[in-house]
């Protein structure tokens, strides 16, 4: 399965470990409330924390791409600082000549150290190069502005609203071509 690194960052797969920092996360509801009351899915930061394992264990076996846990290199020992990576659902077929939905997260103590978008790109660079994603897309709740800043340093604009999970989201993509142009530019 894929590992990435960038400067500060290790990335694995999720893994079974990875579920007490995880369920950790997702219990401080303040800090995740936008990945909180999505209908048809629990609030249980336990059962939650499992669904995005199942899902991403699938996923990594079908497309080679899931979700991510970031590791600090600095301190290998220490449990992921959060999570990036590609959200899909078990049973899922995705289309990558279409949108392949990416999604983050990270531990509140580790916000605003630029981990999300470091790993985002590294992520981003294996989907277009590694999976031969044409686009990629992101949604969130139009009062997320932390992921949509993040969605802007990624290179992703604001494409258009959609409702889905708890009402409407703002949504957001980047082309592969854009993508490499700003890659080159960097
Ligand atoms: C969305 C989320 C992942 C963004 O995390 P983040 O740490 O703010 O994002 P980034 O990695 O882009 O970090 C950027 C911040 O780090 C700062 N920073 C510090 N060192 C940095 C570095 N070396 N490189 C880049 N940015 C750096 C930036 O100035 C910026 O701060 P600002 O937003 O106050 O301007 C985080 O808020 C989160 O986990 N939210 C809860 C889960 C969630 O809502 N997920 C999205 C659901 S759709």
């Amino acid at each position: 399965m894929t590992e990435l690194f960038t400067e500060r960052l290790h990335l694995k797969p999720l893994e079974h470990g990875d579920l007490t920092a995880l369920e950790k996360m997702f219990a401080d509801a303040q800090h995740m409330w936008d990945l909180m009351d999505i209908p048809g899915r629990s609030n249980d930061a336990t059962e939650l924390a499992s669904f995005y394992l199942r899902r991403s264990l699938w996923a990594f076996e079908q497309y080679g791409a899931g979700i991510w846990g970031m590791r600090a290199i600095e301190s290998p020992d220490e449990a992921i600082v959060g999570y990036t990576g590609l959200l899909i659902y078990v049973g899922e077929v995705i289309d990558t000549t279409g949108e392949v939905e990416t999604g983050w997260a990270v531990a509140p103590g580790h916000s605003g150290k630029g981990y999300a978008v470091e790993g985002t790109r590294a992520v981003f660079d294996h989907l277009f190069d590694g999976l031969g994603a044409q686009r990629v897309a992101a949604i969130t709740s139009p009062d997320n502005w932390p992921s949509r800043r993040l969605m802007e340093r990624l290179g992703l604009v604001h494409e258009k609203d959609i409702t889905a999970y708890q009402g409407t989201q703002v949504f957001y993509a980047i082309a592969r071509d854009s993508w490499r142009a700003r890659s080159v530019r960097a």
